[in-house]
């Protein structure tokens, strides 16, 4: 309740619409640190040291029934990210080698440079260009594609189908049916690459997961569906929100665009503040696995809570002035990739082509403008654009 009288509403429903939730977020973190919907039935929590608190506390707080409040990831099939230990750290252990620093270094960043030259050849110096769409968007597919296998040329269906995919109407808790279909697809997809792979491996990682065996049995087929879909999803939409976002706000903060021109060095700094300044996943949920008392209220046995992310990067109690992009600031640790036992596994890859990406545009950034308003992706959880309509020239 605000001081005038008036309700405080989180409705996490709004599918992208909702172009500023930060004056919400501030309230829920002041006024209601473990907000209760009662129209949706779940829970929040919105600061920084709760987001953290509750992500580290995996056995009262389950990853099992799903991590999405509009059931996102029973789309995919069953899966690691939404699985407890042990079959959580099993699974994590299987996967976790091909994303080391060396693997990154020697795999994956000689790909990353080449896919940004050849994407920001496309774009420099040109006056009428949509950003998002040329840069940002192919970027991480093209990445994810290499890393499971998919051949190149599919890049566009993939694209397609996940923003069909992530699809969401304002007001609707679960997803429509054109993004069941598109689920339908994509998991029709990924079954016809495990089954080439089986005939013909290679050194990705749908070859590591048809051939991997935890505690000595194969997994099924639909946990090797399930696995692939999950990693895909995880790798592809949220760099592009990250990306997108960049992007966004280079235009629209000048002078921020300025510093970093003339500080290219502090790139990776300035990753770090996009990231924390606008969280591409703004939220993931748990189910308590018993009642649960915090800041005096009882959460019951079975309850959702939702942790957000994007409140939690924004906590006065963390950050001087948060509602500021510093690009200048000195980074320290935030939640956008989450924290605890499914802290991001792909957090290097993301930065890595975060950093890649800026370092090649910001020569060519000098005379950088939006031309058109942006479009944001239609997303529950997801914030980010699809479109960046823009003048480099
Ligand atoms: C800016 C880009 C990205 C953001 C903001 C992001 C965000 C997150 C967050 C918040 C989680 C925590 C999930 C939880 O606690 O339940 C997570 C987990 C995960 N992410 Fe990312 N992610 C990004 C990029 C990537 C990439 C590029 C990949 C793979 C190539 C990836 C793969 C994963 C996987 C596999 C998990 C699950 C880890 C586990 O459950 O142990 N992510 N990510």
């Amino acid at each position: 309740m605000r001081s005038d009288g008036t309700m405080v509403e989180f409705n996490p429903f709004m599918a992208g619409t909702d172009d500023d939730p930060y004056p919400t977020y501030a309230w829920l973190r002041d006024e209601d640190p473990v907000y209760h919907s009662e129209r949706h039935g779940f829970y929040a929590v919105s600061r920084f040291a709760d987001v953290e608190a509750v992500s580290r506390d995996w056995q009262r707080f389950s990853n099992a029934q799903g991590i999405d409040i509009d059931q996102t990831g029973d789309l995919f099939g069953p899966n690691f990210i939404t699985s407890d230990p042990p079959d959580h750290r099993l699974t994590r252990r299987l996967l976790q080698h091909r994303f080391s620093p060396r693997a990154i270094s020697d795999a994956i960043e000689p790909l990353v440079r080449d896919q940004v030259n050849e994407l920001v050849a496309k774009v420099a110096g040109n006056n009428a260009v949509d950003v998002g769409r040329e840069l940002a968007w192919p970027l991480p597919f093209s990445i994810a594609c290499h890393l499971l296998g998919f051949p190149s040329e599919d890049r566009e269906f993939l694209w397609d189908a996940s923003q069909r995919f992530e699809e969401r109407q304002v007001g609707r808790s679960v997803a429509p049916e054109v993004a069941e279909r598109a689920a339908a697809e994509l998991r029709l997809y990924v079954a016809e690459q495990a089954a080439g792979r089986r005939r013909n491996p290679g050194h990705d990682l749908v070859s590591l997961l048809v051939s991997a065996e935890i505690d000595g049995k194969p997994l099924s087929e639909l946990e090797i569906v399930g696995n692939t879909f999950a990693l895909f999803n995880a790798g592809t939409q949220t760099t592009a929100c990250l990306l997108t976002n960049a992007l966004v706000l280079l235009g629209s903060h000048p002078e921020q665009l300025a510093w970093l021109t003339r500080n290219p060095d502090r790139v990776p700094d300035a990753v770090e503040e996009f990231l924390r300044f606008e969280a591409p996943v703004q939220h993931f949920t748990r189910t308590t696995t018993e009642e649960v008392s915090m800041h005096g209220i009882r959460i019951p046995h079975g309850s959702k809570v939702v942790l957000l992310y994007g409140a939690a990067n924004r906590d006065p109690r963390e950050w001087i002035d948060p509602e500021r992009l510093d690009l200048s600031r000195e980074p320290r640790r935030h939640v956008a990739f989450g924290e605890g036992i499914h802290f991001c596994l792909g957090a290097p890859i993301a930065r890595l082509e975060g950093r890649i990406a800026l370092e090649a545009l910001l020569p060519h950034l000098r005379n950088y403008r939006l031309t058109d308003p942006p479009t944001r992706l239609r997303s529950h959880q997801l914030r980010g654009y699809v479109s960046v309509p823009a003048a480099l020239a």
